[in-house]
């Protein structure tokens, strides 16, 4: 609605003849959210759009493919994008986002998925990706997006955590944790790095998103997350911090359950807003996470960031599925 007024406006100041495209806009709210089955119930789609967001974020596990035969793959993709709801949704609001590991096409899935290239032509064509776009010139689904112009400008990086990922390492049973931590094991792989490096050095955003499925600061949980990987999520925490990205902010999903952990690295307090669990949750789980700032949420949410830009303020609400804000959480920026 914001967006036909919008145009609507300009239309009779300038001519537009054209939508807005969404990476001309200026953002104000965005919403996010990750783990839906999309043979699940749908129809809280209406409530994350009264919410008027600019913007709809995937975090991964959009679909629940989990498998190797891309024509189920892309019936399972079917069923979402024509979902009556889903379909309403996408009309009002702009889409983007990462994957994780099911709608890769694999529990825990990683680089030895032989599938991948073929699930990437999926993902991408769900998000309405057309094959002229520069991700399509190289393997993995990460690249950036810019929205609005500086001083209001936000940009997102969508972290691909699959494609090039190392197998995880299991542990044997009744351990403490699932996975063995590997110190030398690779997450992003050796291009994405030299992009994000390249991106969040260069970026002149005064927001800086980074979108990645699993888990970067909590660390005591014994499931997936980039702790897995110790030295890749120092890797990342010390380039966030090192390349002077403007009122950086991650986003991760994956855990069928809400949270939001802080880290103060290296002077810097870091924000990892985790909403997981659209369709299903891990209802009764009280895990610990030493980084964690207000409640465990263990129903189904969505979140949403909201920006005053007049203010310079950035407000943190994940929403459960009835409507109800469980965690606000507000940050000055920069
Ligand atoms: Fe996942």
């Amino acid at each position: 609605m914001k967006n036909t007024l919008l145009c609507l406006l300009i239309l009779f100041t300038v001519g537009c003849s054209q939508p807005i495209k969404p990476t001309q806009q200026t953002l104000q709210t965005i919403a996010f959210g990750s783990c839906n089955k999309e043979y699940e119930d749908q129809s809280f789609w209406p409530l994350i759009a009264a919410q008027q967001p600019d913007l709809w974020v995937w975090l991964g596990d959009n679909i629940y493919a989990d498998t190797d035969d891309m024509v189920l793959m892309g019936n399972k993709y079917h069923q979402q994008k024509t979902n009556p709801y889903y379909s309403q949704f996408i009309a009002q609001v702009p889409v983007t986002g990462i994957w994780d590991d099911h709608d890769y096409g694999i529990n825990d899935g990683n680089k030895t998925f032989p599938m991948k290239a073929q699930a990437e032509d999926h993902f991408l064509a769900f998000m309405d990706i057309t094959e002229d776009a520069a991700v399509n010139q190289y393997p993995g689904i990460y690249r950036s997006q810019v929205f609005g112009t500086v001083p209001n400008q936000v940009k997102i990086f969508h972290l691909d955590t699959r494609y090039f990922q190392d197998p995880l390492v299991k542990t044997p049973k009744g351990s403490a944790k699932n996975y063995v931590a590997q110190p030398d094991g690779q997450v992003l792989g050796k291009e994405q790095w030299q992009w994000l490096q390249n991106e969040l050095t260069q970026s002149q955003a005064n927001i800086n998103i980074i979108a990645s499925s699993i888990q970067v600061i909590a660390e005591d949980h014994k499931y997936e997350m980039w702790a897995n990987f110790p030295n890749e999520r120092k890797k990342l925490l010390d380039l966030i911090v090192s390349s002077g990205a403007n009122n950086p902010i991650i986003l991760s999903g994956d855990r069928h359950l809400s949270e939001i952990s802080k880290i103060n690295w290296q002077g810097q307090e870091l924000i990892d807003v985790t909403s997981s669990g659209m369709t299903h949750s891990f209802s009764g789980t009280d895990e610990y996470n030493r980084h964690r700032i207000h409640d465990l949420i263990t129903t189904e949410s969505f979140a949403t960031l909201a920006i005053d830009w007049s203010n310079k303020t950035l407000e943190i609400l994940q929403i459960g599925m009835d409507g109800q804000t469980i965690n606000a959480h507000k940050m000055n920026l920069n």
